[in-house]
């Protein structure tokens, strides 16, 4: 049988910086694991745009579709600000998560316990936070139709059009609701049905779902404006939030600050299971290129480790090597080492992207 199959688009800014480091730990998982990938590299974003015009070429689009899942880094940046909205580095990304129809964009937001006093929160808030964000990725205002900018009379309308099927709400809850089932058996749902018809089909399809197909989770539903609320106020009363494309985006983000800071939340989306039974699916950090410090090393690679070891669980089967490589991560807070966004206790120790790199292979290193 052939090695499972990884596309690498590590993209722009802090992306081939952090991509590195889970590079380092690809290779180390076909040495000493005895678990080759076959990984192959290819470009998104604005780096795909100055080889070839384009943040995505079809050939790269092609080669997502075939292999076992794809890692990328992040995709934007302020020199790409003023380029044709058709060609901007974030319409690759965008057009990879609708071709392979990843529907499903889990974002779990952990709060390792030596990071608790870090948050902007208190750590009664936060410590022991572990709840999963099932952000619907494929429809909703991001994709609506119709859209663009138009004239109408002496002035320019921009449009865009929030729009989702029962068929598009369905099975995003259902991922919702499986998640469930093997974590805390709850799930609360998040829309604007007080103002939204989107919103009000949103929650009567999810109820149905929960009725005739999961009775045994628990169902809530929440206002999504409330529900940013209740993150900040108390967010371990949340198991699975399932919500859509643009609250999802939102609240992912400031969940990502109960962590401690945006590098450490990875990401995976995932579609419609392939022959192998394997879901399609694309793994990435939630965080963007962070412009304002590439290049310097001080990018926290976490995010996009953590990541690769979502791959390992969700498209590999691989658990107890997923818990292998997160247990690395944590071991390596908890002795204290930080990279630029987390720093700011005392007796940290301050380390490069690569340093945090290092520290995680000899954590692993250690774990055999
Ligand atoms: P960002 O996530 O890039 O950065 C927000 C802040 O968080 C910055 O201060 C940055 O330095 C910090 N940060 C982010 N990741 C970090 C990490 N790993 N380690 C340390 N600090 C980190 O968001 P932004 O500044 O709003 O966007 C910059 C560009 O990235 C834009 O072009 C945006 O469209 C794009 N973006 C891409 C993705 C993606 O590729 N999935 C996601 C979000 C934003
Ligand atoms: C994310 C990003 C993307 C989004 C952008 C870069 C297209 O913010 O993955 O969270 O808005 O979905
Ligand atoms: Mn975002």
């Amino acid at each position: 049988m052939s090695n499972p199959s990884l596309l690498i688009l590590a993209g722009d800014g802090i992306g081939p910086e952090v991509m590195a480091e889970v590079r380092r730990i690809i290779d180390w998982y076909g040495e000493k694991r005895d678990m080759p990938f076959d990984v192959s590299e290819g470009l998104v974003g604005g780096c795909s745009y100055d080889a070839h015009g384009t943040p995505l070429t079809d050939e790269t689009m092609a080669r997502a579709q075939e292999v076992d899942a794809v890692l990328l880094g992040a995709v934007g940046g302020p020199q790409y600000d003023d380029l044709d909205f058709s060609v901007k580095p974030e319409r690759g990304l965008l057009r990879l998560r609708k071709e392979m129809d990843l529907y499903a964009n889990l974002r779990p937001a952990q709060c390792f316990d030596a990071l608790a006093d870090f948050s902007s929160l208190k750590r009664d808030v936060v410590a022991g936070l572990d709840i999963m964000i099932v952000r619907e990725l494929t429809s909703g205002i991001y994709f609506g139709e119709p859209r663009g900018i138009i004239q109408e009379g002496n002035e320019r309308v921009g449009i865009n059009t929030q729009r989702y099927t029962e068929s598009e709400i369905e099975r995003v809850a259902r991922s919702a609701f499986e998640l469930a089932r093997r974590r805390g058996n709850k799930v609360c749902s998040m829309e604007k049905a007080n103002v939204m018809e989107s919103g009000v089909l949103w929650r009567e399809v999810v109820q149905r779902i929960g009725d005739t197909e999961y009775p045994d989770v628990e169902l809530s539903h929440m206002y999504a404006d409330a529900g940013a609320m209740q993150l900040c106020r108390w967010p371990k009363q949340f198991d699975v939030i399932v919500t859509d494309n643009l609250f999802g985006d939102l609240l992912s983000d400031a969940a990502a600050m109960l962590t401690g800071s945006l590098g450490m939340l990875p990401s995976a989306s995932l579609g419609a299971p392939m022959d192998n039974g394997r879901p399609k699916a694309l793994y990435e950090p939630v965080h963007g290129s962070a412009p304002d410090i590439a290049g310097q090393g001080k990018a926290n690679p976490i995010a996009c480790v953590l990541s690769f070891a979502m791959a390992l669980r969700y498209s590999f089967d691989k658990g107890a090597e997923a818990d292998r490589l997160e247990q690395a991560v944590e071991k390596v807070l908890a002795d204290g080492l930080r990279t630029a966004d987390l720093l700011g206790e005392e007796g940290a120790t301050p380390v490069s992207t690569s340093g945090m790199g290092d520290a995680i292979l000899a954590a692993l290193e250690a774990s055999l």
